[in-house]
């Protein structure tokens, strides 16, 4: 068995009662070995501006200290407007530079997006991909993961209740691990 392979999960959205959060920690109770989940926030964050490139806010530092500490990274995201949310794409913005300094770097990543809705945050989910593409970070493409009705999914506890779903989630993690493992710089 491989060492313990520490996954940073970025959830897209900040509101409480988030769908992709339970989600997210749905994951982090089922990972299989060797996988640890950890949610890294993303909402104190400050607006990426690249005026302070030179001599960064503490909370940046800190979270790209994190990022560059975790062997792989996991989006959970909703769709905002067919889109990355604000929040997520500053986090990502923020990890990314000063150029040259991106912490993302050869990290293997993968890719859930969830949504109320029937398209389960498709359009979310591929403009992400394009922004890990010039990240470098190789994107798990098999399975894909749009998970839609979400909504439904979870009963009044929050737990994953919905069993398809739950042993999707499994299969997309295992698949992961794999991916980690055939990626994961040496
Ligand atoms: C600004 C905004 C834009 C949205 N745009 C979309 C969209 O393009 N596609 C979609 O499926 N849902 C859209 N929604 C609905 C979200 O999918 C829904 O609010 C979802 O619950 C957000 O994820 P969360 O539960 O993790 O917070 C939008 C919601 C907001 C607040």
């Amino acid at each position: 068995m491989s060492a313990t392979r520490n996954v940073a999960v970025f959830v897209g959205s900040l509101r409480k009662a988030s769908l992709n959060r339970k989600l997210a920690n749905a994951l982090i109770a089922m990972a299989p070995a060797p996988l640890k989940l950890t949610i890294h926030e993303i909402g104190d964050l400050p607006l990426y501006n690249q005026d302070f490139e030179a001599d960064p806010p503490a909370a940046i530092i800190e979270f790209k200290k994190r990022l560059a500490a975790a062997d792989a990274v996991l989006f959970i995201t909703p769709e905002y407007n067919r889109s990355v949310p604000g929040a997520l794409k500053n986090a990502i913005d923020v990890g990314s530079r000063p150029y040259g300094k991106s912490a993302w770097s050869g990290k293997p990543g993968a890719v859930i997006s969830v949504s109320p809705g029937a398209l389960g945050a498709f359009g979310a989910n591929h403009a992400l991909r394009q922004s890990l593409v010039f990240l470098d970070v190789p994107a798990m493409a098999q399975p894909e993961a749009y998970i839609g009705n979400a909504a439904a999914l979870f009963d009044d506890k929050d737990a994953l209740v919905n069993e398809s779903t739950r042993a999707f989630m499994l299969k997309f993690l295992e698949a992961f691990a794999q991916w980690i493992e055939r990626n994961a710089p040496r």
